[in-house]
């Protein structure tokens, strides 16, 4: 976790840290298929101050965020589902490793030989510590405790003072493998062995393709413990009905909620602009920025939250805590790959720090205060038609929970 504290003083001003922001975005040369229709129809909302919208309003019962035995579905429900844990990049080369905690799992990420993603449970045959920490390049995992050895395909490859374990069957000794897959270049994983991750990113894969996450490296990261469901934590960033009051002093200047959505199986997407995406009205369509003019916000089923804009690329994943009302936010914040100098990590620094300082000062507090609302007699939550991906998370939640209980 890192914790460097940015301030634009330190980096010469505004116009210095965006300078490189804009260079790295136009070194980002796929295209994204999507974003000259996503602004048509931006402008078009913002033209008659309007937004895609839900057709009903949905009631469903607070303890959704309270109950202990909806919690428990929840984490039944997480664990037979895949999840995106990583951009493709954390793992560039052969031999590239990176560690993560997934819902408390701990989950060693490499790069094979084959150039295939593969993924462990990170976690020594001997007695359980973990052999990896942080990221880097290696051929061989070493635990720290004491010092049995792994290869690149989690093979017990040596240990010391092995004649100690005379009478044991080392031979089949191994880190546990994992489903993995890259698609979209991200990196999605399941928890079981049962677990297909085959397909996993539905219709969403090709329209995240023109990002390039397979570039994007970890740069920076926080993990945050809120007193709040994870549900709650998933939900303030899907809808922009509260920017102008819990925003009012940050985000509302810049941006509007004259938002669209789109729907991919489980998964789905959301973009809101910034205010000055008015100004391309005069400007020929063929002549638009090939980014979005604004943040694009994609929700992977369960709980993981891509943010792209600009200025930035973020990713959330939220899981449960250990008791209900409880969660944690790993937040990572991603730059191309490689870093080259220290204004590469300036600037990946300034775009997590902008992102998240909304979030952690604003919006996961408004959780945390929904938390206490939720487990003090409040009887349902309203999820308004202006908040339509807060219905279709909690819709699609619900009806993975529903087959998970059929399995
Ligand atoms: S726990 Fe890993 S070598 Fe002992
Ligand atoms: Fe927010």
């Amino acid at each position: 976790m890192s914790e460097q504290a940015f301030s634009f003083e330190t980096a010469g001003g505004i116009d210095d840290v965006l300078a490189p922001v804009r260079r790295a975005a136009e070194t980002v040369t796929t295209q994204l298929p999507f974003v000259t229709s996503m602004t048509r129809r931006v402008l078009g909302h913002v033209e008659r101050n309007s937004l895609d919208v839900a057709d009903d309003a949905l009631v469903a019962p607070a303890e959704v965020f309270t109950s202990a035995d909806r919690f428990a579905a929840d984490r039944q429900m997480m664990r037979r589902t895949p999840h995106v844990v990583a951009w493709g990049g954390e793992i560039a080369e052969p031999g590239d490793y990176t560690t993560k905690d997934v819902m408390g799992t701990p989950v060693l990420l490499l790069r094979g030989k084959d150039g295939a993603p593969k993924a462990f449970v990170n976690v020594c045959a001997h007695r359980g510590a973990q052999v990896a920490a942080g990221c880097g390049q290696a051929t061989r995992f070493t635990c720290p405790y004491h010092a049995w050895s792994y290869d690149l395909d989690g093979k017990l490859a040596s240990l010391p003072g092995r004649r100690m374990f005379d009478g044991v069957d080392l031979g089949g000794l191994r880190l546990r493998p994992l489903p993995a897959a890259e698609q979209a270049g991200l990196i999605v994983v399941g928890l079981d062995p049962s677990v297909s991750v085959a397909g996993f990113l539905d219709d969403a894969e090709e329209d995240l393709s023109g990002f390039g996450f397979d570039r994007y490296a970890h740069a920076v990261s926080r993990d945050v413990a809120l007193r709040a469901d994870w549900k709650l934590a998933v939900d303030v960033n899907f809808e922009g009905y509260h920017f102008p009051f819990l925003h009012k002093d940050t985000l509302a200047p810049i941006v509007s909620n004259n938002s669209v959505f789109d729907v991919f199986g489980r998964h789905c997407r959301w973009a809101f602009p910034f205010r000055n995406i008015d100004e391309l009205r005069d400007v020929p369509e063929q002549d638009w920025p090939e980014r979005f003019s604004g943040s694009v916000v994609y929700g992977i089923f369960p709980s993981c939250v891509l943010v792209e804009s600009p200025v930035s690329t973020l990713m959330l994943r939220v899981y449960p805590g250990d008791r209900p009302g409880t969660c944690v936010v790993h937040m990572v914040g991603g730059a191309l790959h490689p870093m080259n100098d220290d204004n590469d990590r300036l600037l990946a620094q300034a775009g997590f720090d902008g992102a998240t300082a909304v979030l952690c000062d604003e919006d996961f507090p408004a959780a945390e205060a929904c938390q206490r609302g939720a487990e003090n007699g409040l009887e349902n939550i309203i999820i308004g038609r202006s908040e339509p991906l807060v219905q279709h998370l909690h819709r699609g939640w619900d009806a993975a929970i529903a087959r998970t209980g059929e399995r």
